[in-house]
């Protein structure tokens, strides 16, 4: 017997700063003695990876990217995410749907009908059993202007992080959004703290659903 598998995602504007508590709550799961797959959106496959590359430097309408996103989706679903659920694991992904709604929805303001089609088609379990979501989404939440100061100069931007700031401003009312509709998959992170008040805060939202024990001394 294996203990079952959690579906575990994150999300944020860019500058959020997901990257480094992504690696600290793995530490946390390998020291808890859980097999982890640590995997990321667009991504995750070689035919998602290369999805991923189009994606994030080619011009293209909003349509196409949307159908990009969500066909690198299907494929990182069918390929790792899925066999790594059955077989136990905790997968932690780094942006998952909730990033489509918020950029593709929010950002370039595409038609969220639409969107909700492709989340039914991509997300479907076999034999009718609904749809697979994440166990847990951890959302951290920081208002634009910030992310975008912490962003400056750090590195040359792809096409979603040269966009201007009342983008950044669309996406994050686009998180705002889905947390609004299943707040109960979410935890929200109010990230413009430091960063060992934003870990201490991830960490203890894994604690109370048991699926990290109580740290003894706390980073
Ligand atoms: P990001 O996690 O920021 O990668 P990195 O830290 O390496 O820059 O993700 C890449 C970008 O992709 C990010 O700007 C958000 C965008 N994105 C979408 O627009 N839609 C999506 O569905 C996903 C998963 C990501």
């Amino acid at each position: 017997m294996h203990p079952a598998g959690l579906f575990i995602t994150f999300e944020g504007i860019d500058g959020a700063g997901k990257s480094t508590h992504i690696a600290a709550l793995a530490e946390a799961f390998r020291d808890a003695g859980r097999h982890l797959t640590l995997t990321r959106e667009p991504g995750g496959t070689p035919l998602a990876e290369k999805l991923r590359e189009l994606v994030l430097n080619d011009a293209m309408d909003p349509l196409c990217e949307a159908l990009l996103m969500f066909a690198a989706r299907r494929d990182h679903l069918q390929q790792v995410i899925e066999p790594a659920l059955a077989r136990g694991d905790v997968v932690l992904c780094d942006r998952f749907t909730d990033a489509t709604f918020a950029y593709q929805g929010g950002g370039r303001g595409f038609d969220l009908t639409v969107l909700r089609q492709l989340e039914q088609w991509v997300q479907a379990l076999p034999d009718a059993a609904g749809l697979r979501q994440p166990d847990l989404t951890v959302w951290f939440d920081l208002p634009p202007e910030v992310a975008a100061q912490r962003l400056a100069g750090a590195r040359v931007p792809d096409r979603f992080e040269a966009q201007p700031a009342a983008f950044f401003e669309r996406v994050a009312a686009g998180y705002a959004q889905r947390f609004g509709e299943a707040p109960a998959r979410f935890v929200r992170v109010p990230s413009n703290q430091s960063k060992e008040a934003v870990w201490q805060a991830v960490r203890t939202a894994f604690e109370q659903r048991g699926w990290l024990r109580a740290a003894e001394t706390r980073a």
